[in-house]
C-alpha cells in the first residue's frame, strides 16, 4: 500500500508553524478556537463565515478554494481528472505553499495564485471528482490544520466539522433549500446561464467514501433559505455566546 499521507507534507508545505496535528482533545485549553462551517453548495458559508471572521477577529479559510486551486492544477497540467493516480502523483511532485495574508487563505503551485480562476465552470465541472480522492483530501486536510494551528479561525466547507477537525466544539452546518441555492448563484454568476450544477456536486460530495459532505452530530443547523447573511451570524454569534465563548458585543 502506498503511504502517501506520510509523503505529502514534504512537498506541501505551510507557512504557519507546523504543530503535532492533535485533536483538540489532546489540546491544552489555550489551543486557538476553531469555527466549522459546513454546507452544501450556495448555501451562503462563505458569506457567513468570512463577515463572521472579521467580526470576532479571527483567520478565515475558505478550504473548498482549496479544492479548487487543486482542479485547476490538475486540469492546467493536462492530467485527467477521472484519473486519480495521476492526480495523486501529480500532487505529490507539486511545490504547494499555503498561508494566511489579512485574514484570508492563499494557496499556490510551483508560485502562481489560480484565484481568478477559480470559479470558472470547468471548475465547477471536476471540483468533486478531484475532491473524492483520498490522497487529495489527506494532503489538503493536513494542510487546513497547519493554517489553523497558530491562530483563531473560521473554516468554511463540507468536511470541516465532521473530519478536519471532529472535536471542536464549534460545528455550524449551514443549509437552505436546492431553489433557493439555485437562485442565489445564478444571481451570483450575473444572471447568465447557470454553469455551476450545485445539485450534482452535492450529490457526489453527499455520496463519496472519503469525508463526503455530512452533518456533524453535534453540529447545529440553520436554514438560511429565509435569513439574511447577518441573520445567520448573528444566529450563529448567540449560538457561540451560550457555549461559553468569549466573543464580545
Ligand atoms: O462555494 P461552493 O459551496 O459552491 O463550493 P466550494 O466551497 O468552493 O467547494 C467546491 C468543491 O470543493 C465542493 O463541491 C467539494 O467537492 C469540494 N470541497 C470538499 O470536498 N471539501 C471541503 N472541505 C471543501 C470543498
Ligand atoms: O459559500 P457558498 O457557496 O455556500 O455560498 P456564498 O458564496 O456565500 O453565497 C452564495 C450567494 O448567496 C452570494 O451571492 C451571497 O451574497 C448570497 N447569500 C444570500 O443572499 N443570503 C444568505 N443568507 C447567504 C448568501
Amino acid at each position: 500500500m502506498r503511504l502517501l499521507y506520510s509523503r505529502f507534507p514534504t512537498r506541501y508545505s505551510c507557512h504557519a508553524p507546523t504543530f503535532l496535528h492533535l485533536s483538540s482533545v489532546d489540546k491544552p485549553d489555550s489551543s486557538p478556537v476553531l469555527i466549522a462551517i459546513d454546507g452544501p453548495a450556495a448555501s451562503g458559508k462563505s458569506s457567513v463565515a468570512r463577515t463572521l471572521a472579521a467580526r470576532l477577529g479571527y483567520g478565515y479559510v475558505n478550504s473548498g478554494a482549496f479544492y479548487r486551486a487543486v482542479t485547476w492544477f490538475v486540469l492546467e497540467q493536462g492530467v485527467d481528472p477521472n484519473d486519480s493516480a495521476p492526480v495523486a502523483d501529480l500532487l505529490e511532485k507539486a511545490r504547494v505553499n499555503c498561508w494566511l495574508q489579512d485574514g484570508a487563505s492563499i494557496i499556490t503551485f510551483d508560485g502562481i495564485d489560480p484565484e481568478p480562476h477559480l470559479r470558472e465552470s470547468r471548475i465547477n465541472s471536476y471540483v468533486s471528482t478531484v475532491a473524492s480522492i483520498p490522497e487529495i483530501r489527506t494532503g489538503l486536510t493536513g494542510k487546513l490544520r497547519d493554517l489553523a494551528a497558530s491562530q483563531n479561525t473560521v473554516m468554511e466547507g463540507r468536511d470541516i466539522g465532521s473530519a478536519v477537525f471532529p472535536r471542536t466544539p464549534y460545528k455550524f452546518y449551514i443549509d437552505a433549500s436546492p431553489e433557493v441555492r439555485a437562485m442565489r448563484r445564478q444571481l451570483q454568476e450575473g444572471g447568465g446561464p447557470q454553469h455551476d450544477q450545485i445539485l450534482a456536486r452535492d450529490y457526489t460530495d453527499s455520496t463519496r467514501r472519503t469525508s463526503p459532505l455530512v452533518i456533524a452530530e453535534d453540529a447545529h443547523v440553520i436554514d438560511s433559505s429565509r435569513l439574511t447573511i447577518d441573520g445567520v451570524v448573528g444566529e450563529i454569534i448567540g449560538r457561540l455566546k451560550l457555549k461559553g465563548l468569549a466573543v464580545g458585543g
